[in-house]
């Protein structure tokens, strides 16, 4: 049945359902089925509490941001340019070794490929579909059933984890997150009912675990298709049994009919990025939850403020027609249950996967622990909405290194209680050249107190936003994943952008300096001014006294990202004319030297995603190298450099997600294996 394989690239045009979409970065359709087009709504965050209260005056006046990006458009555009080509560093000594390589940056385009550096190449680990579990069917896009969803897998990868399996150095465990669906480019048409299609977009959601094992060239992997020696491997979907652990356990607010205790959720939804734990476990986010909830009969009001702060309207997924969970009016408590931090331990597949309550209740983007000098487990976390918050976790307990049974399951109770911080950023309103300051991480609760008046433990970890509005926290531009380097011991976090930075609902302050950033329409277009900080920065974060479990920081931002013609670009002070241009830094990582990996989500240049390295000190510190582009209508996700640092782990996600695109007529067919695009998994390293 399945039509003959070839390569279409088909004129796209718009759809009635994805309406014109000005404010967001990344295509309409992955808008809307990513999170809702939140960007065409106000944000949810309308507490007035203070912001920084930096004058915007000294802003411009320090950085000259705004004069500079409302005047340069025409000069810029040449500038660009100039810049890509400047950018190209010519080859030197051939190593494997990611950390040390050199290599030519990937110049922005717009493929249908995945664009590596000159020297190196990438493969397909693992795609939408393929075998998970022993068992599974072949996938087969006109056969598709919730049964074989459950053991293949999912749809759109984001996070990637790669966790050592005991006693091997040549196979180990990928972990991968599958956020969301994408229906119009999944099901044929006319081949499923309404209520089938969404069934399977269920399903298509979760985690995978599959086992994988070192290729012939060093650095490349592929999965283990014998699937009867893989007793790990692993599909977390809907039907998933998950603990919810700590203090809100057994809240009024978390039961249900299904669930009368409030102790055990049915599944996982929307899980964005992660981290792995150092006892070897790995951490997902729930992030935009918020679009799964239908109305059915009309949306309760008594929790019409908490819905409103965490942006469930009601206009849902319709999935309440078919599990009646998913209908406000019958179980409007199932929201509460979803936007939790998710543990799972992929080394036992009959393990039953947690959410903590005490990591609090909000759109996680992910969580990453450093453990603290004193021992202590400290995870650091954003709300990726714009105008929302950076959050911390200390645990109350020590982690114990040992390794022996006693103590992974101490380990394995250490996000259950602890204290959960808020921070607030202040400019430090000197003329240094940068943007940065200090700040202070606000205590929320801890397992035993509310930090917050008028709030008890239990409110605060299930409505943390709500929480956070009280106490002044500082508004940032979509927090995405905050990440401590290892090397260096500060924290990075990606703030990927904010279309309504600068309104007045959202003045800026330091940390948050651009109402105007400058953008292009399409490669070898000029590049215009946008409202709005539109290509998103990196935020460094130094914990007072390398002290992870105190209240006191300095900041600054090393990235102001965008095409470094433009007069509002910063890359850690290092040379303009040398960098790649950046746009919308989405997800962090380290190699083993402490340079940063990002990957990008919504380039607003012109270009595809992709993904860059950028040293965090030294001589090179905020060199900005592109490595890599994915497909068109991709965004890169993952990054992961491991195995000695010889290769790059990352996610392919919604390669031709561009809007019109249908089944029948698909903007892409990345990686080529079949007439429709498959979110895949790859892996990247030196070919010679
Ligand atoms: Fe799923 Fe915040 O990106
Ligand atoms: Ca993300
Ligand atoms: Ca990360």
């Amino acid at each position: 049945m399945t039509p003959a394989l070839g390569t279409r690239f088909l004129p796209i045009t718009p759809v009635a359902s994805v309406g014109a979409h000005t404010r967001a970065s990344r295509d309409p359709m992955t808008c809307l089925l990513r999170c809702g087009s939140a960007c065409d709504h106000p944000e949810p965050n309308r507490s007035e509490h203070a912001h920084v209260q930096d004058e915007i005056a000294k802003v411009v006046g320090r950085r000259g941001v705004l004069r500079s990006a409302l005047l340069g458009g025409t000069v810029l555009a040449a500038g660009g340019a100039l810049a890509g080509e400047a950018a190209a560093a010519p080859a030197r000594a051939q190593s494997r070794d990611l950390t040390r390589s050199w290599f030519r940056p990937v110049r922005p385009n717009k493929r249908h490929a995945v664009v590596t550096a000159t020297g190196f190449t990438s493969s397909v680990v693992v795609r939408w579909g393929d075998k998970v579990v022993a068992g599974a069917p072949t996938f087969d896009a006109y056969r598709q059933t919730v049964e074989a969803a459950k053991t293949q897998f999912g749809y759109n990868c984001d996070y990637v984890g790669l966790v050592p399996l005991a006693g091997r150095t040549d196979e180990a465990l990928l972990v991968v997150n599958h956020e969301y669906t994408n229906e119009n480019l999944m099901f044929p048409t006319g081949v499923y009912t309404a209520d089938e299609v969404k069934r399977l977009a269920m399903y298509n959601h979760g985690m995978s675990v599959v086992r994988v094992r070192q290729g012939r060239t060093p650095g490349s992997w592929k999965q283990v298709k014998v699937l009867s020696r893989c007793p790990e491997n692993r599909r977390l979907h809907l039907d998933t049994r998950f603990r919810l652990t700590g203090p809100a356990v057994g809240d009024p607010r978390l039961r249900t009919k299904a669930d009368p205790r409030g102790t055990t959720v049915r599944g996982t939804l929307n899980n964005c990025a992660g981290g792995m734990t150092p006892w070897g476990t790995v951490l997902s986010g729930e992030e935009n939850f918020n679009q799964y909830f239908d109305a059915g009969a009309g949306v309760p009001a008594e929790y019409a403020a908490e819905y409103a702060r965490y942006g469930i309207t009601g206009a849902g997924k319709g999935w309440g027609t078919v599990e009646p969970r998913f209908d406000l009016s019958q179980e409007p408590h199932e929201p509460h249950r979803f936007g939790w931090v998710v543990e799972v331990d992929p080394s036992n597949a009959s393990s039953v996967p947690r959410k903590h309550t005490m990591l609090g209740r909000f759109k996680h983007e992910g969580a990453n622990i450093i453990i603290a000098k004193n021992g202590r487990a400290v995870a650091y976390m954003g709300d990726d909405e714009r105008g929302d918050y950076l959050y911390k976790f200390v645990s109350r307990e020590k982690m114990d290194p040992s390794g022996t049974r006693a103590a992974r399951r101490h380990n394995l109770g250490l996000l259950t209680a602890g204290t959960l911080y808020v921070a607030r950023l202040s400019g430090d309103g000197s003329a240094d050249g940068q943007h940065d300051g200090t700040g202070r991480w606000i205590p929320l609760c801890d397992e035993n107190t509310s930090y917050v008046p008028g709030m008890s433990v239990a409110d605060v970890l299930l409505f943390t936003r709500l929480a956070s509005d009280k106490v002044g926290p500082t508004k940032m531009d979509r927090p995405e994943d905050v990440e401590p380097n290892p090397v260096n011991k500060k924290i990075y976090a990606a703030l990927t952008n904010n279309s309504n930075r600068g309104t007045e609902a959202m003045p800026v302050d330091e940390a948050n300096p651009l109402a105007t950033s400058m953008v292009r329409s399409a490669l070898g277009e000029p590049l215009t001014a946008a409202s709005g900080n539109r290509n998103g920065y990196v935020l460094e974060l130094t914990e007072d006294g390398d002290r992870h479990t105190g209240r006191a920081f300095s900041w600054d931002l090393m990235l102001v990202c965008g095409d470094p013609a433009a007069a509002e670009t910063w890359f850690g002070g290092f040379d303009k004319s040398k960098v790649s241009p950046i746009s919308c830094p989405d997800n962090l990582s380290f190699d083993s030297r402490g340079n940063l990996w990002i990957s990008t989500d919504g380039n607003v240049l012109g270009s595809n995603d992709g993904i860059f390295r950028v040293p965090t000190s030294g001589p090179e510190r905020g060199r900005v190298v592109q490595f890599l582009t994915v497909p068109a209508g991709a965004e890169a996700c993952g990054p992961l450099v491991t195995d000695g640092d010889r290769s790059l782990f990352f996610a392919v996600q919604h390669p031709g997600e561009i809007t019109g695109a249908t089944f029948e007529e698909q903007a892409s067919t990345w990686p080529h294996t079949d007439d429709f695009p498959r979110p895949s998994v790859c892996v990247a390293y030196r070919d010679r």
